[in-house]
This record gives C-alpha cells, structure tokens and sequence, in this order.
C-alpha cells in the first residue's frame, strides 16, 4: 500500500525517522510535560494495533527506514510488545532501525521481549537519580523501579541512552554525577532542553536551563570535544574524554537544527505532525478508514511533505508567555 517515491519536504530534507505515538497516557506526571490533572484521549478514538501496523507499513514503503515508538508512555500500551514484534520482522527490509523512548518505570518487565523483537537500542527518560527530586519532579515515586528498568535493558543486551531534561535549580547541580553515573554504567547520556509544548502548572521560564550554560559549566570538570557520530536524531554529541562516554545535546532554543530535520511524528489517533513545534497536520486515521485507503494515505503523506515548515519558533524569555503549541509533547510524541 502507500508505494510512490521518498518523502522528501519543499525545503528539499529527506524524510527518513517516524516518531510514532502508541498512546497519549502516561503513568508519571513530569511538571514541564503535563499538568497533574491531564486529560487523556478516549481510547476509541486511538489507532488499533492493526492500523498503526498497516501505518508504519505505508511510511517503509515511503521510504521511512527508522521507526522509533513514542507516547506518552509506550509501555502503559498492552498490546505494544506485539506491535515492536510485528516491526521486528519488517528490520532489513526496508526499516533499519526500530526502536522506543520510554520513562521505564515499566522497562524491567518488558526488556526480554523488547530485545527479542529486534530492538537494539532505546532511549530512556530520567532526570534525576535522587528519588526525593525524582519524586518531585515526576509527582510519582518510581525511581526504583526505573533504575531497575535501566539494569534490566542492559541485561537484556539493549544499548541505552539517557534523556535529561536540564532544569535549572533543579537538577542543574547534579548533571556533571549524571553524567559519570550513565558513562560509568556503559550508557550515552543526552541533555535536552525544555520545550514550551502544552499549558502545565508551572511557568517552564523558571527552570528553563540553556545547554550553552551547562556546556560551559561541564567544561569545568570534563574534557569535552565535538564527535561526528550521529543517530539520526536531533542531538549533536560530544565526547567526555574523562569518562570516555558521549554526551548528547538536544538544544532546539539556543542551537537550532531544524535544517537537518529527516523527522514526522504521527500521533496515537492518525494525526501527522510534520513539525514538533508547528500546528500544521494531516489526517491518516481519515484516510486509513476511507475507502481508499491506499491511495488517500499516499496523498496524504505527500500533502504533509507540502507542508512540512522550514523551522519551528520556540521561545523561553517571557514570564506568562503562552506555549508555542498547545499540544503537549506526550500528545505529539517528542
Ligand atoms: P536518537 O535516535 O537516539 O537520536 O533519539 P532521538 O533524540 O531522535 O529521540 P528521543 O525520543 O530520545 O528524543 C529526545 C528529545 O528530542 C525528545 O524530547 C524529543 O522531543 C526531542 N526531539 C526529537 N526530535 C525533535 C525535533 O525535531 N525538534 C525538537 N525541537 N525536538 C525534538
Ligand atoms: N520540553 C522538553 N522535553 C520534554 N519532554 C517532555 N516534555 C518536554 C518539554 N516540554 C521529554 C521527556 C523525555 C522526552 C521524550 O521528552 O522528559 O525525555
Ligand atoms: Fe510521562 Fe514523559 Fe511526560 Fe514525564 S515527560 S510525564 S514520563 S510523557
């Protein structure tokens, strides 16, 4: 189904990583992600495991060669192990690489099976490895059971890599033991800067940490220089000659790298996002139910390379400022 040519945007990227969101739930409650009381999806109104198969199918043959599954948490998704299996067995025929990004609260119950799948690396999000703040800034008392998570994917033979989302005043202090910890157990570590995606309690200003400050900041106790390795992602890696680990940096506000965007996300219920930061969207679940499917989906993929835009437009300066987008980045899936 979906045959026709690369995805490729007006601006000439080629098109070649779908973010792929499972669910929108999750079962920790960041507060620079989502407000405590967040409204979830109805499950009706979320894709099937059929149709998100028959999606990921449609994008292979677009020319889509790396899959990542997102939420949300994709692990609070049942039936989520059955979809990395069903993919699993798509590796080398046309995908390359399938993979997830989770919070692992849920990871040491599934690292068996996610490894079995195909899967060889994944990302995990973790912030902080002090269980108080952890508890605080997650509003769920996890740690545990995430760190227990991490050691069960490295058991598994899954390569890991930590997401840190860089807070000032938070865990500001604690990311140079971050980063000794993740290289010491064999693991990258990515620094992230916050995003203003989606209304939540906080104002995301006061914690708002750029990547440039904390850069300088580990240069004070790290030797730290630029490496040409590449996942595909939007991080640009360093290497810490100290600890002979990588250290990513996911900097969208102080270093754009949009240029070098080979990036859509499409959401639990069908909806394609050709920018993180932008309101354009496409329709797949529409076309998907049509009576065409086939031909609908081809169209659609091809209108949202039409309307991919250039860049997005993030700002973290003003106090009270409204988001950028009003979806949160566990609706969008990162
Ligand atoms: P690798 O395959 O390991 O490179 O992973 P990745 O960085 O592509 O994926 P991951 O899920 O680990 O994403 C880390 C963070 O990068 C998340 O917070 C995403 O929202 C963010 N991110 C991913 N793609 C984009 C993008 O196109 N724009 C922006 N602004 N952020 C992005
Ligand atoms: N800005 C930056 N990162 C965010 N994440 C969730 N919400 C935001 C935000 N507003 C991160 C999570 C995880 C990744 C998938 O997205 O912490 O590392
Ligand atoms: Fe859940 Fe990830 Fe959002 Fe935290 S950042 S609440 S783990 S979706």
């Amino acid at each position: 189904m979906a045959a026709g040519a690369m995805l490729r945007d007006t601006f000439g990227r080629r098109i070649s990583y779908l973010r792929l969101s499972v669910t929108d739930r999750c079962d920790l409650r960041c507060g620079y992600c989502m407000p405590e009381k967040m409204q979830f999806l109805p499950k009706r109104e979320v894709l099937s495991l059929e149709e998100l198969y028959q999606l990921s199918l449609g994008f292979i043959a677009r020319g889509i060669t790396k899959i990542r599954l997102t939420g949300g948490e994709p692990l609070v998704r049942r039936d989520m192990v059955d979809l990395l299996r069903a993919l699993g067995r798509k590796l080398g025929e046309g995908l390359e690489e399938l993979t997830l990004t989770t919070n692992g609260t849920q990871l040491a119950g599934y690292a068996a099976q996610i490894a079995d799948a195909g899967v060889r690396r994944i990302n995990v999000s973790l912030d902080t490895l002090d269980p108080v703040l952890f508890t605080q800034l997650t509003r769920r008392d996890r740690l545990a059971d995430v760190l227990a998570g991490v050691a069960a994917a490295k058991a598994a033979g899954l390569k890991v890599k930590i997401n840190t989302v860089a807070l000032k005043g938070l865990n500001e202090d604690e990311i140079p033991e971050l980063v000794r910890w993740a290289h010491g157990e064999g693991h990258d570590l990515t620094l992230i800067e916050v995003m203003p995606l989606g209304e939540v309690e906080e104002d995301r200003v006061d914690h708002f940490l750029p990547l440039t400050a904390v850069r300088e900041r580990l240069e004070q106790c790290f030797t730290l220089s630029d490496s040409s390795h590449s996942t595909g992602g939007p991080a640009r890696y360093l290497t810490v000659a100290e600890t002979g680990g990588r250290l990513g940096l996911i900097s969208p506000l102080t270093n754009n790298f949009c240029a070098g965007c080979n990036r859509i996300r499409v959401t639990a219920t069908g909806q394609l996002y050709p920018c993180l930061g932008g309101g354009e969207r496409v329709d797949l679940r529409a076309a998907l139910r049509s009576d065409a499917p086939d031909d609908n989906l081809a169209a659609a993929l091809d209108q949202a390379m039409r309307i991919k835009p250039e860049r997005h437009h993030f700002d973290i300066s003003a106090r009270g400022a409204a988001p950028a987008q009003p979806r949160h980045m566990s609706v969008t899936g990162g």
